[in-house]
């Protein structure tokens, strides 16, 4: 079943001069970029995007992280794009994602994991909503 989710080429992607080698996995593996941008976010959006974990003890310095530079923003779709991206994501925490994930390859931390994937269709759909309200 095709579908679209949000991804975040985080801060440290963008610092790291890593939009390509991460971008290129993504389009290597056949997903499509529905929409894409390039902008740095307030507090107001981080904690719009992150509502699940604002009361969390990691969060005030989740959101500074993502609101520290430019990250990129992008739609992709493909067929179980969601639970694909993931995938190539790898763990959350960079030291124990598999090697040949993209947090594997390239993080060694909880916080500055490179990217973020939705992680249902229902985030998917209110984050997509968040990040891109004018996509049709
Ligand atoms: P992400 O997939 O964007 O979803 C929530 C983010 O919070 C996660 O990636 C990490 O960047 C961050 N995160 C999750 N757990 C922790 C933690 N225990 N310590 C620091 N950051 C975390």
């Amino acid at each position: 079943m095709s579908q679209r989710t949000l991804v975040l080429l985080k801060p440290d992607t963008v610092r790291r001069g890593l939009i390509g080698e991460v971008l290129g996995r993504f389009e290597a593996k056949g997903l499509r970029i529905v929409a894409m941008e390039l902008r740095t976010i307030d507090a107001e959006l981080a904690d719009q995007h992150y509502a699940e974990h604002v009361e969390k003890a990691f969060y005030p310095p989740l959101r500074d992280f993502v609101t520290s530079g430019p990250l990129v923003a992008m739609v992709l779709e493909g067929d179980e794009a969601i639970e694909v991206i993931r995938a190539l994501n790898g763990a959350t925490d960079g030291r124990k994602a598999a090697p040949g994930t993209i947090r594997g390859d390239f993080s060694l931390s909880n916080r500055e994991n490179l990217v973020h994937g939705s992680d249902s269709e229902e985030s998917a759909s209110r984050e997509i909503k968040i990040w891109f309200p004018d996509l049709p």
